[in-house]
């Protein structure tokens, strides 16, 4: 909410889209008329297919860009009144490429939040599943990492960045699933980790796992940059549309 020098704390993570409509190039629009909402704690899925506008949609709900028509709320209060700098701190991100740095996983984790102690830091750890393994490195939570964190695995660097994450502690989250195979059994520990994430906030999630969209709340199809259905897996299993389609042939991947 806002105080008295304008600054925004997002307290709920009620964000609400009206007649968006949206183009990099605002002659060529690639959104159209989106219309969507989502209540604290919601889980929203984005599925389509490629260009269809799933990361558009998250570059607006963090407002890397301003939209041409319609509005775009934060518990009540127009995107447009919020200060990036106050909005990005209110939203939590996880996007498939993780960025670490040169640094301990100590401060890589707190890097979600710069004040966090060290106990905090831990605490998120804990909470998503990292703990374990950064135990087992040489020097623990005071490992420094080289570079960009290559000393590690790709699961473990997520894991990291979940951490981050919720050492932020964000009322609502963007969350962009891996798609980049990892072993099984990393696999189910940073699904575990993403899962204790998500609890109690609302998210957007672009989800490559069925298991992550089957247990969202809602669902949004989007095709050429419009919604063409929405609502809970099993009801758009019941319309025998687009999801139903994308759902049956990607179980046939399996
Ligand atoms: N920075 C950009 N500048 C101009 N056009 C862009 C930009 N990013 C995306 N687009 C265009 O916007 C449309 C939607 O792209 P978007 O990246 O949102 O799709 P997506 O659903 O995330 O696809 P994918 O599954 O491949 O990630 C596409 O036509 C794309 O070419
Ligand atoms: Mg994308």
């Amino acid at each position: 909410m806002t105080s008295a020098d304008g600054r925004y704390t997002m307290l709920r993570g009620d964000v609400r889209f009206t007649n968006v409509t949206f183009g990099y190039n605002p002659d060529k629009p690639v959104l159209h008329d989106i219309t969507w909402f989502a209540k604290p704690g919601q889980k929203i899925a984005l599925v389509g297919a490629t260009g269809a506008g799933k990361t558009t949609v998250t570059n607006l709900i963090n407002r890397f860009y301003d939209i041409q028509e319609g509005q775009i709320l934060y518990d009540g209060i127009d995107v447009k009144n919020i200060r990036k700098a106050d909005l990005r701190s209110s939203l939590g991100i996880v996007l498939q490429d993780v960025n670490l740095f040169t640094g301990t996983v100590m401060d890589n984790i707190r890097y979600g939040r710069l004040d966090a102690t060290d106990e905090e830091c831990i605490e998120a750890a804990k909470l998503t599943n990292a703990d374990g393994f950064i135990r087992m490195l040489p020097d623990g939570y005071q490992t420094v990492l080289k570079g960009d964190g290559s000393g590690l695995s790709q699961g473990q660097r997520q894991l990291i960045s979940i951490a981050r994450a919720a050492v932020a502690d964000p009322p609502a989250m963007i969350l962009d699933e891996a798609t980049s195979s990892i072993d099984t059994r990393t696999e189910e520990v940073v699904q575990a980790g993403m899962d204790a994430l998500m609890e109690g906030r609302t998210v957007f999630v672009i989800a490559h796992r069925l298991s992550t969209v089957r247990n969202s709340d809602v669902i949004m199809v989007l095709d050429h940059g419009r919604i063409i259905e929405r609502g809970s897996h099993d009801e758009l299993i019941a319309l025998g549309g687009e999801y139903y389609q994308l759902y049956t042939g990607a179980v046939e991947l399996e």
